[in-house]
């Protein structure tokens, strides 16, 4: 059977991690978090004191750093130089810093080569917010996941609680707002939903169901290529 590259773009909250993940699992294909690969070089440029309004040094970080995803135990590790840097790299401040970073068109370039080597045979689901724009504009199956913005700002709070993290559900729902805009509005590779993707609104779905839904579009393709 032929294998696909499944590309789940959408915002902030739409379940595309635990989505993607899923449908990977699933299908028997290998997961790639590219929002993974923004938050490590990051994580770094936080680390090293590189300032984030400085496109030349982060350029020069992103193409210095190594980063590997590993998927183990049920989860995709991120390896930055040899060391594991998963559980570091979804703080607040990490999340800020990374939206920062992906505006920046040098640090975009070595990622996106890196995700194009990663999912050139097939056989993976990568999600992103310019997975099916730009790292793969053929892709076979293209996603477009949303929610509300009331619904992703609350299961970002429901992640923060889990985490023990105190936080004020409307702010929570600003910064979903917040990021929105410069994930949409920023010049190189915004999120947007090309015309050949499909739209999977799970406002009123879990992640499990959309899953399914996701692998039954998959399916389809699939046999539709067989025939
Ligand atoms: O999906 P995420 O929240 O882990 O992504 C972290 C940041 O990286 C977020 O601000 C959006 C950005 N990003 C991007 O610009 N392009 C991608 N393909 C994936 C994420």
């Amino acid at each position: 059977m032929r294998k696909l590259i499944i590309a789940i773009d959408g915002p902030v909250g739409s379940g595309k991690s635990t989505v993607a993940r899923r449908v990977a699992d699933l299908l028997g294909y290998t997961h790639l978090d590219s929002g993974a690969m923004y938050r490590a070089v990051a994580w770094k440029a936080l680390c090293d004191g590189i300032p984030l309004d400085s496109p030349a040094e982060l350029e020069a970080l992103a193409s210095r750093v190594r980063i590997d995803l590993v998927p183990s135990g049920g989860k995709l590790h991120v390896i930055l130089d040899g060391e594991d840097i998963t559980d570091w790299i979804r703080t607040p401040e990490v999340s800020h810093a990374a939206s920062l970073v992906a505006v920046v068109p040098g640090v975009r370039r070595p990622m996106v080569a890196e995700q194009r080597r990663a999912g050139a045979q097939g056989g993976v689901v990568m999600e992103g917010r310019d997975i099916g724009s730009v790292v793969f504009p053929h892709a076979d199956l293209k996603i477009y996941l949303d929610a509300s913005p009331e619904v992703r700002a609350g299961r970002r709070w429901r992640e923060l609680q889990e985490k023990g993290e105190a936080s004020d559900p409307l702010m929570v729902l600003a910064e979903v707002r917040e990021r929105d805009r410069r994930d949409r509005e920023r010049e190189m590779s915004p999120l947007v939903r090309v015309a050949d993707a499909v739209v999977v609104d799970n406002t009123a779905m879990d992640a499990e169901e959309t899953a399914r839904v996701i692998v039954l579009l998959a399916q389809e393709k699939v046999n539709a290529a067989a025939h």
